[in-house]
């Protein structure tokens, strides 16, 4: 590799090739490289937990099932992120499985997440785990969730358990997936387990308990092992206003960028710039997707924190995928940009899209790690990028059609059908580089 710096700010993260050959983005070496899955879309029946009694009582539109059986065959799908390049792999571990019933766990299901653990570094893929993404064990839910006071103290035993077993061969550790978005389903829009509709009472309790938690899990982690990485991973949506002119708008997408991209920060107390090692948070995955466009209207909170405005009026609005939601790369950046200001390094633990298109996934990708680089340039200390997701799986109340994975799967065979844009990511991956004019 070579190492001519292009200019100053490169030198720090990116270099460039020497003049007169083609330019290419070198990411920082070490850069983690690698695709996230999460238990209860891969594994297949997981039955302990309150998503999988919410699907059998038929109050979720698509049941799990076999999901991709990756509880079984995870091995021969970490060959393949190896074969494709990637050093690191993002997996969650199911609560319900290692604490079926409360207070008693579950040796054989502990063995399993050991394994799995070490099957990634043999394969040289560094693991990320995610000790909470989404599900609960169904007796947790049943006896009042997070709405308890004690949740918190409930989970961080479970976390507990967890690095005491798997702690010594795993460094990266996501307490929770997307705090904010799991409440907002679960206690407001009604959609996910507990199916509580405009529950905002019980909303603010569970938020706060989950801050709890979180802050004490990372209490027990550190406890295990010093040098060990905590974080959580936060939806990082980019909230812009419809009309940027519009004063309604401008105040409505701040209001709601409070709540949804600062408030868990300050619960759990990262509450300044630049934090210190040590207040609760060691890095920060961030899930980016897309924008959201905000307009005020009418009156009360429709008008304090607006909608999501769906028309394609904005200003260079990009296509959108299958599922609706709008690709917009340069997004990337400027989320990055901006939580850079807490001072600990980023790592994107989720980008991706959900298409049919092989082109557009392709272009998707090539175009975020662009704008990934754009950041790196500029500063921003991100230390790897996460593709969402390895292979297609259970995508929650939208059933198995968004398909945003690396490979299909044949729900009838389990075959995993390598899809050309995890060719891109491996040149990518392996080289640890990036043509610029990629895309
Ligand atoms: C994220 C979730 C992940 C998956 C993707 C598409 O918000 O963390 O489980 O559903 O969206």
């Amino acid at each position: 590799m070579t190492s001519n710096a292009c200019h100053k700010s490169v030198e720090r993260t990116l270099d460039c090739d020497a003049p007169g050959q083609p330019q290419a983005w070198h990411f920082p070496s070490g850069f983690l490289w690698g695709a996230a899955t999460s238990s209860h879309q891969v594994e297949g029946n997981n039955r302990w937990n309150d998503w999988w009694a919410f699907e059998q009582s038929g109050r979720l539109p698509y049941v799990s099932g076999h999901a991709c059986r990756h509880y079984e065959l995870y091995e021969q799908d970490f060959d393949l992120a190896r074969s494709w390049g990637h050093n690191a792999h993002r997996f969650s571990i199911e609560w319900s499985r290692i604490e079926p019933d409360e207070g008693k766990w579950n040796r054989d299901a502990i063995a399993h997440y050991s394994a799995v653990s070490r099957a990634l570094k043999e394969r040289g893929l560094e693991p990320v785990v995610t000790l909470h993404h989404f599900t609960n064990p169904a007796w947790f839910t049943h006896s009042g969730g997070w709405l308890r006071r004690d949740s918190a103290k409930r989970f961080s035993r479970y976390a507990a358990y967890v690095v005491e077993h798997l702690g010594k061969d795993v460094r990266y550790w996501l307490t929770m997936n997307e705090p904010t978005v799991y409440v907002l389903q679960s206690y407001i829009n009604g959609e996910w387990p507990p199916c509580m509709k405009k529950s905002w009472i019980n909303a603010s309790i569970a938020f706060k308990n989950l801050a709890r938690a979180h802050v004490a899990a990372y209490g027990k982690l550190h406890q295990f092992r010093r040098d060990i990485m905590v974080g959580f991973a936060h939806s990082a949506l980019l909230l812009m206003p419809c009309d940027p002119r519009r004063k309604r708008d401008r105040i409505a997408t701040f209001l709601r960028d409070l709540i949804l991209n600062r408030a868990f920060f300050y619960l759990i107390g990262a509450r300044g710039e630049n934090l210190r090692r040590g207040q609760c948070l060691d890095f920060i995955g961030i899930n980016y997707y897309t924008r959201s466009m905000i307009r005020s209207v009418g009156w009360g909170l429709g008008a304090l924190t607006g909608q999501a405005c769906h028309l394609s009026h904005h200003s260079h609005s990009g296509p959108v995928s299958d599922i609706g939601w709008e690709l917009y790369p340069r997004g990337l950046r400027m989320v990055l940009e901006k939580f850079s200001r807490f001072g600990i390094p980023l790592f994107v633990t989720e980008n991706g899209v959900a298409t049919n298109d092989e082109v557009l996934r392709c272009d998707f990708m090539i175009q975020h790690l662009q704008s990934l680089a754009d950041a790196l340039e500029s500063g921003a200390n991100v230390i790897g990028y996460l593709y969402w997701t390895l292979m297609d799986n259970y995508e929650w109340t939208m059933g198995t059609d968004p398909h945003f994975g690396l490979a299909a799967v044949d729900s009838k065979t389990q075959e995993r059908r390598p899809r050309p844009c995890s060719e891109d990511f491996k040149r990518i991956c392996s080289e640890n580089r990036m043509p610029v004019s990629a895309g």
